[in-house]
Formats: structure tokens, sequence, C-alpha cells
């Protein structure tokens, strides 16, 4: 039998969440996931849709794979993911390499589609659910350092934010059984890891109404799941402004092990772009929610997502971003130019008018500006002592360990006698904008 599978992942948390989820399908069914490439059956490539250069990032590996084929001719490619839901039959039709085409919610179909593979057909999948939430599915860890893990808590996104195309791909929003979600993060701590990240597309609207047909929101969930054991930290991502609670908040500041660790996407700082955008909330309903963490968690670290060069986009909208994002000082920003996508709302009603260069400029000045920001919120840490939960061996230097404090900061530190998987107290005493170093305080 050739059962030999290799996945790779590109794109957001999410989706290295699915592979694992796809992993574990296929081994109940006796295929054995391996590590290289060259020595695997079946290639299948997790996708991403959400910006045209992750497309075809994705086009040209698919391209390269095909030397592979040449060498190994048993070796069949499968696209899997958000590109593969959006372009489906195209994909088929153009990449004539490729055997199989499977959607986010159609992994419990892929031993069925591997069989049809095996017997000479290709085949496609990607058809959406509105129920499927793999929730009895114990993921397996893949690229763990066993200590932190991903858990999926929902899926899915109705927001239909202007640009995205991840209510298209991903379908609708659905909430995962929390003892299901409890279940596993237990599981994961007495197998000795330390750290968990719940992980949705907009975690602050995750409810689940059971069939008595109680209620569990975010907060009570995260509640549960800090109960373990305060030993293990808990994370999540990714937070839409819109409804970021209060309650959350006062959660968070009840258990020391909810790291102090805020996603919150912005994406930009002008209330008439974000009118543009459908993201639902304004400027001063952004500021205001981070006035509001800062009053319950002043040690709180915030970092966002930003989109230059929208439609429509002025200089005076770009000054706003760059203003709040002097305003709210991120310690990190993932920062992004805008890219049309096909079928969003955007693209059925803006035009892409700011031109290449432009969006550049702006996206620019904004990654400078924030780029200053965060060293400068770095060298504020100098001389604090923060606990750590330490990672694994610095890449820099096999004498340095590495690990992050509650605020999702990465610290680098003379190992000594530390051991990973364990907390240790590092006093931070220089830093870059991206990193911080420090020592072990015994
Ligand atoms: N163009 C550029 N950036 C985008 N994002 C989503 N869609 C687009 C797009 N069409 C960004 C948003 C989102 C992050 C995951 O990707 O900032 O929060
Ligand atoms: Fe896309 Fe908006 Fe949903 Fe995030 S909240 S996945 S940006 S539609």
């Amino acid at each position: 039998m050739n059962n030999k599978i290799y996945i790779e992942s590109y794109g957001c948390q999410m989706n290295m969440a699915d592979s694992e989820v796809v992993c574990s399908i296929l081994q109940k069914e006796g295929y054995e996931v391996v590590d290289d490439a060259e020595l695997s059956d079946y290639v299948m490539i997790n996708t991403c849709a959400i910006r045209d250069n992750a497309e075809q990032r994705i086009r040209k590996r698919v391209r390269e794979l095909r030397a592979m084929q040449g060498r190994h001719p048993q070796l069949r490619i499968g696209i899997l993911g958000c590109m593969a839901e959006r372009l489906q039959s195209q994909l088929m039709a153009e990449e004539d390499n490729v055997s199989f085409v499977v959607g986010p919610d159609a992994y419990r179909r892929l031993p069925e589609i591997l069989r049809q593979v095996r017997e000479g057909a290709r085949t496609a999948d990607t058809e959406l659910s509105t129920t499927e939430t793999y929730a009895d599915i114990e993921p397996v860890r893949l690229h763990s350092n066993g200590i932190s893990a991903y858990i999926s808590i929902m899926r899915g996104c109705q927001n239909f934010c202007a640009y995205c195309v991840v209510p298209y791909t991903r379908g609708r929003e659905r909430s995962r059984d929390p003892q299901t979600i409890v279940g596993e993060a237990r599981t994961l701590f007495e197998r000795g890891y330390r750290e968990v990240t719940l992980l949705g597309q907009n975690v602050n609207s995750y409810r689940y109404k059971d069939t008595q047909g109680v209620e569990t929101s975010f907060p009570a969930l995260m509640e549960s799941v800090a109960r373990i054991s305060p030993l293990l930290r808990v994370r999540f991502a990714t937070s839409h402004p819109k409804d970021l609670s209060d309650e959350l908040l006062q959660v968070m500041a009840r258990y020391d092990n909810i790291c102090k660790y805020i996603h919150l996407p912005v994406q930009s700082g002008s209330s008439r772009m974000l009118k543009r955008m459908n993201r639902s909330y304004t400027r001063e309903w952004y500021l205001d929610r981070v006035d509001a963490i800062r009053r319950y968690l002043p040690d709180c670290s915030i970092t966002t997502d930003v989109i230059a060069g929208f439609c429509g986009e002025t200089e005076e909208d770009h000054q706003a971003t760059l203003d709040i994002f002097r305003r709210v000082r991120y310690d990190y920003a993932y920062m992004f130019k805008f890219s049309m996508r096909p079928n969003t709302f955007a693209h059925k009603h803006y035009v892409d008018d700011i031109d290449e260069q432009e969006k550049v400029r702006r996206l620019e000045e904004i990654i400078a500006l924030q780029g200053q920001i965060a060293l400068e919120n770095n060298k504020q840490e100098i001389g604090r002592t923060y606990e750590v939960l330490i990672e694994g061996t610095s890449h820099r230097s096999d004498k340095q360990f590495f690990g992050r404090n509650s605020q999702n900061k990465v610290i680098v530190f003379d190992r000594e006698d530390a051991q990973p998987g364990t907390y240790a107290m590092v006093k931070v005493t220089d830093c870059t904008a991206a990193t911080l170093k420090g020592v072990l305080v015994k």
C-alpha cells in the first residue's frame, strides 16, 4: 500500500491546526506521516488565499513539485485549505499534476478521496458545512516542541470584512463543543504541554449551546481551560475589536495563567475606512477598547494587523492609521498592502485605486514607525523580571535558551541549568526591536 503522507502548511495558525487534524484522520486509516516530501506517496499542500502573493507562492510550489514527481512517479499531489476552496475546478484544470483538491470542511472524506486517487482518479471536494468542527478528532501534533499547542475552538467567519476572502473559503461561523476543548487541553497538559492557544477567526463570538440549552461564552470557556492547572498557560487568537468584552478582560485579570497578550487587528485608524471595510467599529470604539485593556490589564501587550492602501484610502486616512499606531503603541504588528481578492465586497463594489507605488510608500511608513515603537517599548522592559516559559535552544547559540513571557515577548538568556518546558524568572538586560535578552534570576 502506498501509505506515506507529507503535509506542508501555509498561512495562518488555523491552517497549522487543520493540518494536524488531517494527519490524525489519515493516521487512523493506516497512513504514516513522514517529514520528507521525497519519501512520501501523497504530498498535501494546505493553502492560504488571503492575499494574491500567498496564492502565487503556492502555484510556484506546485510547479516545483512536478520535478519531484518526475523522480518519484508514484507521488500524488493534493491541494487543501482556502485556495482549494476558492479555486476548486480552476485548480484541477490549470494544474494537471494535482490529483485532489479538498476544502477545509471536507477533510473527513480524505481517506475515501485517497482511495479514489490510488485507483487513478482525480477528485475534488470543496463542500462547506455549517456544523463541522472536527470536535472529536484529536490532532496529531506536527513539528511540536512538546510544550505549546494550538487548539481550534471554532471555524469559519461571517463578518464579511469587505477585503477578505475568509468567509467564502471557510464558510459560516460555528463553535466547537467546550467539553472537547477542555478535554483536549487537559490531555495536552497531562502529556507535559505547558501552553495552549485557543484559535478562531473571531474568538470573542465563540458561543456553544448544548442539547440542554446551556450556553457557554468565550470568557466562560477561557475560565474552564485556565482552571485545568495554574501551570498551563492559556492564549487565544484572534479577537475582533467589535466584541472584545469587559467580561473577558475581567476573566483575564483573574487568572495569572491567562496570558496578558491580545492580538487586536485594527486594519485602519480611520473611521471612514473602517466603515468601508465593514469592520463595524469606529476609531473611537477601538481606542475605547484599548483603554479598557489598559484599565483591567495594565501589563497587557497588544499587537495588531493593518492594511495599507485599501480602496479609496486618502492621505488623511493613512495619517489616521499612523496616529492610531502612535496612540496604542503596539508591541508588534502584521502589516500588509491591500490585495484585491476576487468575489469579495470590495471587488464587487470598490475600485482598487491606490497605485502600487503609493501602497508601498504607505506600508513602509507604517513599518518604519512600528519598528521605532517596538524598540522603544522593548527598551522600557530593561531591568524588569519576567516569568518565562522556556521553549528551547536559541537559534543563534546553543548555549542559550529562548522562551516567552506572558506578554508573548521572546526572551533569550544563557541556559545554565534551566530546562525547556519549565518556568524560569529572567531579568531583561538588553533588547532589539524584536527580542529581549536577559539573565536567569535564581
Ligand atoms: N489584502 C491585504 N491584507 C488582507 N488581510 C485580509 N485580507 C486582506 C487583503 N485582501 C489581512 C488582514 C487580516 C490578516 C489576517 O490579513 O489584516 O487581519
Ligand atoms: Fe476576514 Fe474580517 Fe473574518 Fe477576519 S473577521 S477572517 S478579516 S472577514
